[in-house]
């Protein structure tokens, strides 16, 4: 065990885990798209066996799952996995559940799980690991891999609206704005870098002082040299951004409706002028054809 990862996503982080949803239109939406394409994708090819890493309380582990799928959630945080035991429990589903992060997967072979899913930043909280956690998502992966992490270019203007106010600043520091989260380190090197006198005070929120802004090319090229095709790289809810928040809600509310603009989001989110831009959160799927 990791002890200072399985601190860090501790109890009330898995406990929030599950309500974030509730509480963010966004990460509803988000939900619904990575979904779709998981659907998608386990209809179009033979999908027998799913690793998820850093699977959290298993929202995509217990999805698939119920698909009939035969799953593996690792993930570092002890909270984490013995909440997904118990949801998935509750509907009576098993899913394989182990210690574990990106960085070594040793355990598992070469090509070994058909699908590889790694979503909602697990590969960005990986930094300064993260070219090699990549690489061990890719290697064993047999037929496709699907990932959702920091979108670099898209995660600039949240991170300066949290320098703006001041959010995650205590009070007894009283200098004038002054960007704690380098806009500028992120545009030069991905590096999402609190300053040092805050280090301490992030932690104790709870939150990983780890993160990196990946642009699309960093995840698709390498896929790419182990002979994976990219068939999709997404800005993930990019049209969002420009839809007010009450609005968005009664367009995931409303069945008919939901399922358009589902679709006018993935045509939207894949221009490739918008792919690395319009959303914090970046998916690429990589397949890998030897059907
Ligand atoms: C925002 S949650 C996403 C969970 C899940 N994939 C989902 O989409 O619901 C991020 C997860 O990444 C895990 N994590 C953080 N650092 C990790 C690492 N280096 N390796 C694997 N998982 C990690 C955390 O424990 C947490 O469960």
């Amino acid at each position: 065990m990791n002890s200072d990862l399985n601190q860090i996503w501790d109890k009330n982080r898995a406990r929030d885990e599950d309500k974030r949803e509730k509480l963010f239109p966004l990460i509803r939406l988000q939900t619904l798209l990575v979904k779709r394409r998981l659907r998608a994708l386990i209809a179009s090819r033979e999908v027998r066996t799913v690793l998820d890493v850093g699977g959290g309380t298993g929202r995509y582990a217990i999805y698939l799952a119920e698909k009939g799928l035969d799953v593996t959630l690792v993930d570092p945080s002890e909270a984490m996995r013995v909440r997904a035991v118990n949801k998935a429990r509750e509907k009576k589903l098993a899913i394989n559940v182990a210690d574990g992060e990106i960085a070594d997967l040793a355990e598992f072979a070469d090509g070994s799980k058909d699908l590889v899913l790694c979503i909602d930043a697990p590969l960005s909280f990986s930094y300064p690991e993260h070219e090699k956690a990549l690489s061990e998502l890719i290697r064993v992966a047999g037929k496709a891999v699907v990932i959702v992490t920091t979108s670099r270019l898209g995660t600039i203007p949240v991170a300066l609206g949290w320098d703006l106010t001041r959010e995650y600043v205590p009070e007894e520091i009283e200098d004038e704005f002054e960007p704690y989260i380098y806009a500028g380190g992120l545009l030069a090197n991905g590096a999402m870098r609190w300053r040092e006198e805050l280090l301490d005070h992030v932690r104790e929120l709870g939150l990983d002082s780890r993160d990196f802004g990946f642009l699309p090319e960093q995840i698709e090229e390498p896929l790419k040299a182990a002979g994976f095709e990219i068939a999709v790289s997404q800005g993930l809810g990019a049209l969002s951004l420009h839809v007010e928040e009450e609005a968005l809600e009664s367009i995931l509310d409303d069945e008919a409706a939901r399922d358009k603009y589902l679709d006018l989001e993935d045509a939207y989110g894949t221009q490739p002028s918008v792919r690395g831009l319009g959303a914090p959160n970046i998916l690429v799927i990589g397949i890998r054809d030897r059907e």
